[in-house]
């Protein structure tokens, strides 16, 4: 049950006309079965060495165990595939449903199941990147290529095969191809990780909703800090207290929901419907 003052927050905005924007993270994607990266089950095991995935996603370690860092993304990937969007991936479909080109999704998650969804690729910034393209990884070319066919499943344990490691190459330069992502020892950009058309949303946006991330990454703290900025409405929904929720509360017009996005979404999403089938025109 949606608290009064966040229906009557909710009932003005939509009357607004202003952006929406809602922000994205591993949470998400949770209840799909994908464990979260700062959760129990984010590591992964080279030889006896646990590492934790800030310590495997990054260039650094790709440039010395370029196969072992594609065993762990064609893993999670895996594990992508295997999932399907949940309710609250169906809830953001049905948001940009709504708000049309009003809507926009800045994203961390590269899983691919917002787009799986039915979220469009125009008005989603995926800007962690996604398993779904790949690149070279000595920068021959900035050209982006879908992900390869004949590559198998893989489980924790699958090595990879010398066909596989074949097709993992750039086709200009022979050498490895890497995943499609923003590693953490690397920066944002607009080209492939859209950071200033998420910036721009930012000081445009005329309500922001945060799901499902602790809030550690750069991007998604400057699109918050923004917002705040510009006393814009902030909801956060996450299960677990967090910084976004914490500034949605003290900033005075904003929310912290605590639940699963599974959960809460649906209910903002039958709030506005209903709203809109009340005052149709408006
Ligand atoms: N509903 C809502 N929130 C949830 C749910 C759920 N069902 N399950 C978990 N959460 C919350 C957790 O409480 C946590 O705050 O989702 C958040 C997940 O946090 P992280 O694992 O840190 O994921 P995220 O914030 O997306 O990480 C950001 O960091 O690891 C890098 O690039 C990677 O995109 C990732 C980025």
């Amino acid at each position: 049950m949606l608290p009064d003052q966040l229906k009557h927050c909710l009932n003005t905005f939509y009357d607004s006309g202003l952006p929406i924007t809602v922000l994205t993270g591993a949470g998400v994607s949770a209840e799909s079965g994908i464990p979260t990266f700062r959760g129990k089950e984010g590591y992964w095991q080279i030889g006896s060495t646990n590492y934790q995935p800030q310590e495997i996603g990054t260039f650094h370690m790709f440039r010395r165990q370029p196969e072992e860092v594609w065993k762990w993304y064609l893993f999670r990937r895996t594990v992508c595939h295997q999932s399907s969007p949940n309710a609250g991936h169906m809830a953001i479909v049905e948001l940009e449903k709504i708000f049309g080109d009003r809507f926009t999704l800045i994203t961390q998650n590269v899983d691919g199941l917002h787009l799986r969804a039915g979220n469009s690729l125009e008005r989603s910034y995926l800007v962690h990147g996604t398993l779904e393209y790949v690149r070279c990884s000595k920068g021959c070319t900035r050209e982006l290529f879908p992900f390869p066919d004949g590559i198998g499943d893989k489980s924790r344990e699958t090595d990879l095969t010398e066909e596989e490691k074949r097709i993992l190459t750039c086709p200009y330069c022979g050498d490895w191809t890497r995943p499609h992502i923003l590693w953490f020892d690397e920066y944002y950009d607009e080209d492939y990780y859209r950071f200033e058309s998420s910036m721009k949303q930012a000081l445009e946006t005329g309500l922001l909703i945060t799901i499902g991330t602790s809030g550690a990454t750069t991007l998604p703290v400057r699109v918050v800090e923004v917002v705040l900025s510009r006393e814009v409405p902030l909801i956060d929904i996450n299960i677990a207290p967090n910084v976004f929720g914490r500034s949605a509360e003290k900033s005075g017009n904003g929310f912290f929901l605590q639940g699963s996005s599974g959960t809460i979404l649906p209910e903002i999403v039958q709030h506005i419907s209903l709203r809109i089938s009340d005052h149709p025109g408006t």
